[in-house]
């Protein structure tokens, strides 16, 4: 899109749970979250830490999901500034600008820099496949009821500015959530109309 990553609002209200983080809008320099707290290692692959009630509310998902015999796990959470850069800048090498603009957000354009975001993988231990998992139908059915949103669904390119990405869930508090989930809506289209 022509305004992807133009006229770009610096963020005002970066630890609310209803932070817009995208191409337009970027957190403030120097931002951390307040509040990160780890996640237990039952529920992700090493150290990671979410904002509290993120983590909490990702523990309690992750729980319940193990108790119908799912697992679902985090691969990857809070994300500092310098390493979304480094991340950025190491897809850019490999895949090239066009592919890396479209799956990778610019270091301060991440919401994974809030603390509230979780990249999620299943039973097949693969990110990018979680489509493929037992899990995904599970949790596009049931992730609202803890809060989370499937953050950049099928063909919402033009809105959320970046393509499909089935593991990645962002955490904005359940009443938010089941309106989002029920009305099929992105957080953008969510923000906009509130
Ligand atoms: N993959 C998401 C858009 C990010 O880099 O934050
Ligand atoms: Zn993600």
């Amino acid at each position: 899109m022509e305004s992807f990553y133009k006229n770009i609002k610096i963020i005002d209200n970066p630890d609310d749970l209803l932070v817009l983080v995208n191409k337009n809008n970027k957190l403030p320099d120097g931002f951390i979250p307040k509040k990160l707290t780890k996640i237990s290692l039952e529920f992700a692959t090493n150290d990671k830490y979410m904002v509290k009630e993120a983590k909490e509310q990702f523990e309690k998902l992750s729980s319940d999901a193990k108790k119908l015999g799912y697992k679902i796990i985090a691969v990857s959470t809070y994300r500092t500034y310098d390493y979304q850069k480094q991340l950025f800048n190491n897809y850019l090498k490999e895949k090239g600008s066009d592919h890396t603009l479209k799956y990778s957000a610019k270091p301060g354009h991440s919401e994974h820099q809030t603390g509230l975001a979780v990249d999620v993988m299943g039973s097949n231990n693969d990110y990018n496949l979680f489509e493929e998992s037992n899990e995904f139908k599970w949790m596009v059915n049931n992730a609202h009821k803890y809060g989370f949103i499937l953050r950049y669904p099928k063909d919402k390119y033009s809105i959320t500015g970046f393509k499909y990405e089935p593991w990645h869930y962002r955490y904005v508090g359940f009443k938010s959530a089941n309106y989002i989930y029920q009305n099929n809506l992105t957080l953008e289209e969510y923000i906009k109309n509130k």
